[in-house]
């Protein structure tokens, strides 16, 4: 818009689970409409090469910062290191995650046979690890009256997955994907609203979006079986994040907290 609205120029902007797949799909968008970008990452995790282009790209725009977001003292040792090197971050995406490829057929199992501590995982990171980090950094953002956070969802926080997707893989058992992976994006949802009602009026607002399927290294059979399941006949292109990033950031939602916004092409309206 011509009015500037979707611009984050001299803001501060915190991505955490930065060098993944879609962490530098955020961090670029965040780039590209001027904020200064804090790259939270676990120590020592490898770095995509789009990540790598960003970042040589951003030069002093963009710092990575060693985060563990299921450890409160090394979120809240990230965030000093945040403000030190880049200013008091008014942007948080949680975007840290973790999900089970579906290639991993050493570790197919039952349903009845599901691993607990699997189960455990997948809660400890995807919803233990947002809340802390929500609590450390939107916390500090609604002492200082403003913010925007936006948490990654899924489709699946909507959905059962469509197993079907996954039955041509070959294997000794079926690749079943876990229900803990929409179990904790489901709660993240709520919990987005829980914190959008409770910090309306110190101005932070809090919003998720929740991607569909992202294009990227799936097999023929799976992309077709993908495409005739969603409306617009497609998985998500990279690009077609970025715009539903930037208005949530943005001062163009200004109005608009509790909401998830889905990016699925329809996957969940059918
Ligand atoms: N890729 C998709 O198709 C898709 C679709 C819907 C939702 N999502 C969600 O988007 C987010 C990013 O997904 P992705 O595809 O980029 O995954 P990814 O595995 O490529 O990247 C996730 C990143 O999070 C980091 N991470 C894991 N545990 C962490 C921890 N404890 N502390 C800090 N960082 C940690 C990993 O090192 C990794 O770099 C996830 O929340 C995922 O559930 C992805």
């Amino acid at each position: 818009m011509s009015d500037g609205s979707f611009r984050l120029d001299n803001q501060t902007a915190i991505v955490t689970g930065a060098c993944g797949r879609l962490g530098p799909v955020w961090a670029e968008a965040l780039v590209d409409a001027g904020a200064r970008v804090a790259a939270l990452e676990l120590a020592g995790a490898p770095v995509s090469a789009a990540y790598k282009a960003l970042a040589d790209r951003a030069g002093d725009r963009m710092s990575r910062v060693d985060c563990d977001v299921t450890d409160r003292r090394s979120i809240e040792s990230a965030l000093e290191e945040v403000i030190g090197r880049l200013g008091e971050p008014s942007v948080l995406v949680n975007n840290a995650g973790i999900d089970q490829p579906p290639d991993a057929g050493a570790n197919r199992t039952r349903i009845e046979d599901l691993s607990i501590e699997q189960f455990r995982r997948m809660v400890e990171v995807n919803l233990l690890g947002t809340f802390q980090v929500t609590q450390v950094v939107g916390g500090r953002m609604a002492a200082r009256g403003e913010g925007s956070i936006v948490n990654i969802g899924s489709l699946y926080a909507s959905v059962s997955p469509d197993q079907r997707l996954y039955d041509h893989l070959p294997g000794h058992l079926p690749f079943l994907k876990s229900p803990a992976y929409g179990a904790s994006k489901a709660a993240l949802v709520n919990m987005t609203k829980y914190f959008a009602t409770l910090w309306g009026s110190r101005g932070v607002r809090v919003n998720a979006l929740s991607p569909g399927g992202v294009l990227g290294g799936q097999d023929e059979r799976f992309l077709a079986k993908y495409a005739a399941r969603v409306p617009l006949g497609r998985m998500a292109q990279p690009d077609d994040l970025k715009g539903p990033l930037l208005f949530l950031a943005s001062r163009a939602s200004a109005y608009v907290t509790g909401h998830e916004l889905r990016v699925d092409g329809g996957f969940t309206a059918w």
